[in-house]
């Protein structure tokens, strides 16, 4: 069985028996008048059919020893085409997403009328409909899911609607090793662009040269999106977690955090990394820097699957705590909420804080996330040292261990930077 055919049979085994699932694409969304933002697939309709087109509908069925498995496209409309692009053929979408059954949007209803009608049809009589209850999915103008769910509810009473999110959350929570890889390549693209932000890294450019930088090298090396917006954020605009804009002028004494990543085919790799501009780390950005780096090598080393991320949590601010005390960062344990206030982990996937369930214990085929930092305005110094991390064979395997972060490979590499 293939990779999608897989997830689709997960997801399968998970629904009850007699049951439908409707995972929608969603509709893109308005500005102003007649201009779109740019569409953003539902991830959990992506997950379970590689494909990211407007408007599309995947429908399983669970009936009388039957599965059935259902995509709806638009159909070929020749204005549309003319003003927005190609879209989908039902071949194109069957070889994308491995189902057989591509049917048009325009048959959808009727499908599912049949489907959910009292009287007994070939599936026989289904009583539950997963529904992927996302409140802000759009699928139709004005249209929500909880609209389809209402819909649902007066239209068919016998019809129990359940939110299949637990599930997907599950499913999509331990990655298979084809998803590992995909991961494996942004994280090794995320690497590359990193040394290229560093060869441009100086006193007197601005934070968003660097941005630009780093983005300029996925577009031209396989038009590569980015997992979230780029930060780099110099001096003490490293304190603020994910500061926004990237205006400042970068100084020859400041630290620069930079907290990025692309995606690879829809998988995210998210990297942090805190280099000081002058190549050398100095002072309190060296004291800082290590007890950062101390901490991130301990929870990649700690991790073990059967823990939480809120174990994680809990020992990265014990740990943080010792360094800054031992250190004479600060005098009080309780200080540490001023300097790290942030969580650890999150799981990364498809989304870069992946669905997930953050008291359910760690297992292998998890990535995750480990982040800690130490945030001091006083010294206009924010340092993030952040991995991506498989939970392999019960413990953790840090797939980002070739981007440097040691301070002796940070300052060699620093050494090589453009004139
Ligand atoms: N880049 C966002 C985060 O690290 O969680
Ligand atoms: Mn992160
Ligand atoms: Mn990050």
């Amino acid at each position: 069985m293939g990779e999608l055919e897989n997830r689709r049979d997960r997801l399968f085994n998970r629904m009850k028996d007699n049951s439908v699932a409707l995972i929608y694409a969603g509709k893109e969304k308005i500005v102003s008048a007649d201009e779109l933002y740019p569409f953003e697939v539902n991830r959990n309709f992506f997950y379970l059919t590689n494909i990211q087109q407007d408007n599309s509908i995947l429908m399983l069925v669970k009936g009388l020893g039957v599965k059935k498995t259902y995509l709806f496209i638009d159909e070929y409309d020749e204005k549309k085409e003319k003003w927005t692009g190609k879209r989908l053929t039902s071949d194109e979408a069957n070889l994308l997403s491995k189902i057989n059954n591509v049917l048009y949007t325009s048959a959808f209803e009727n499908m599912l009328s049949l489907a959910l009608s009292k009287d007994d049809n070939q599936y026989g009589q289904i009583d539950t409909l997963y529904l992927d209850l996302t409140p802000e999915l759009k699928i139709k103008d004005d249209f929500y899911t909880k609209d389809l769910k209402e819909f649902i509810n007066n239209e068919y009473p016998h019809i129990e609607v359940s939110d299949v999110f637990p599930i997907l959350r599950d499913l999509r929570m331990i990655k298979s090793p084809f998803e590992i890889e995909e991961m494996v390549e942004a994280i090794n693209l995320t690497n590359s662009g990193i040394a290229q932000l560093i060869y441009n890294l100086k006193a007197g450019t601005y934070e968003f040269n660097l941005a630009d930088e780093f983005e300029f090298y996925g577009r031209s090396h396989g038009r590569h999106k980015l997992a979230f917006s780029t930060i780099i954020a110099s001096g003490k605009n490293a304190t603020c977690l994910h500061y926004p804009s990237q205006n400042d002028f970068i100084h020859e004494n400041d630290m620069v955090l930079f907290d990025l990543g692309f995606k690879h085919n829809g998988y995210c790799a998210d990297i942090s990394r805190t280099y000081p501009v002058s190549g050398v780390f100095e002072g309190k950005q060296k004291e800082i820097y290590e007890a950062v780096l101390a901490c991130n090598k301990y929870i990649i080393d700690y991790v073990r699957s059967g823990m939480t991320l809120i174990d994680l949590q809990e020992k990265a601010k014990e740990f943080l705590k010792e360094e800054c005390v031992k250190r004479g960062l600060m005098k009080e344990d309780e200080d540490i909420v001023k300097y790290y206030y942030h969580n650890v982990s999150h799981h990364l996937g498809i989304d870069t804080h992946d669905i997930s369930d953050r008291n359910k214990p760690l297992e292998n085929g998890n990535v995750i996330t480990v982040e800690p930092g130490l945030y001091f305005a006083e010294y206009g110094i924010g340092v993030r040292i952040e991995d991506d991390v498989l939970i392999k064979d019960g413990a953790g395997y840090c797939l980002s261990s070739g981007i440097a972060k040691e301070i002796k490979d940070i300052e060699r590499m620093m050494r090589t930077r453009k004139a």
